[in-house]
């Protein structure tokens, strides 16, 4: 029997599993189709024996974190979609100035955890909604500064279910991508230094205020669609065509930053790809720019 109708197959997996599970809830965008199989693994042991059906069966599979850096199509996704939001994959612990935290938690809840215990540096991270794994694979980042730029070494799990440490000189990051994103992220030492935790508080402030200012958080998107390209903003690019407000369907390109795309409520991923190739194509006739898209569209 196909592996699409057979549960049978994640015999002996003690995590959650769920079977046409909705995944428009699970992203920022609000869009999206179900799921076939949808799993949360309970620990190390209970990912290996994922990874090792998913070989056997040879089941097309993605790694979802918080769903902010994701457009996933309407029909649903014929794979199995897993998620590392067991406890097991959300701890945190502290070697002096050093951070060991596991790659399901938020990276808000990261800052605050360094904050606590008095260690800066990650501030900048303040404000993107997404989990630990996520920001590593795509080097997520604000202005000048990018989670690599912390990073010490990352334990992760490759698809065969052998686990290794990779020492940062061994990972490739650049611009929003890294060598991670071939392995299941389970955890990263990350480099802090101590401050004054008031000081570490007003930093955290300045960040959050700035993303306020510039950034439309107002509706569901899924952050800056475009990658800037050769350090110009796309962003800016994009206003400069005048296409703030342009529409298609529910989709929305924002009035407050150019580079994100909103959802009005009813936006299927048809119509946030026309509006994208729209945008581009203006883009390109003007500037003779190809924009690249940052987020990453799962069909
Ligand atoms: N600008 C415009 N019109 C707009 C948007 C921006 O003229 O509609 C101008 C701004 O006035 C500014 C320049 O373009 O002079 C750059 O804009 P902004 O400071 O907003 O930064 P960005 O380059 O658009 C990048 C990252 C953001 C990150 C911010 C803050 C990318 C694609 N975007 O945006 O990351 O939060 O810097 O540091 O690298 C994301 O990756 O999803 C993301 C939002």
């Amino acid at each position: 029997m196909s592996w699409r109708k057979n549960l049978k197959i994640f015999k002996g997996i003690k995590g959650k599993i769920k079977f046409q599970e909705p995944l428009k809830g699970r992203t920022t965008f609000k869009v999206g189709g179900p799921a076939k199989f949808f799993v949360e693994p309970k620990d190390l042991n209970d990912l290996k024996l994922l990874l090792n059906l998913i070989k056997r069966h040879k089941i097309p599979f993605f790694l979802i974190g918080r769903g902010s850096n994701i457009l996933i199509n309407d029909n649903g996704l014929n794979a199995i979609v897993i998620r590392l939001n067991a406890s097991y994959f959300k701890r945190v612990s502290f070697e002096n100035n050093l951070l060991n935290i596991s790659s399901g938690v938020l990276l808000n809840n990261l800052v605050l955890s360094a904050k606590e215990h008095g260690l800066s540096g990650a501030e900048f991270l303040s404000g993107i909604p997404g989990t630990l794994g996520g920001a590593l694979a795509m080097n997520a980042g604000v202005k000048g500064k990018n989670i690599s730029d912390l990073v010490k070494d990352v334990t992760v799990m490759d698809y065969n279910g052998n686990t290794k440490v990779l020492d940062k000189k061994n990972i490739v990051f650049r611009y929003r991508q890294s060598s991670l994103s071939g392995y299941v992220i389970l955890s990263a030492r990350i480099g802090l230094a101590k401050m004054d935790k008031k000081q570490i508080s007003s930093k955290i402030n300045r960040y959050l205020k700035a993303r306020k200012l510039s950034q439309d958080l107002s509706r569901p998107s899924a952050g800056c669609v475009f990658k800037n390209p050769n350090g110009r903003s796309a962003g800016r690019l994009i206003d400069l065509c005048g296409l703030k407000g342009a529409k298609v369907g529910g989709a929305c390109v924002s009035g407050r930053h150019a580079n994100f795309i909103v959802n009005l409520g009813n936006a299927n991923s048809k119509d946030i790809l026309r509006l994208m190739g729209l945008v581009k194509k203006r883009v390109r006739n003007r500037f003779s720019v190809n924009l690249e898209p940052e987020i990453k569209i799962w069909r």
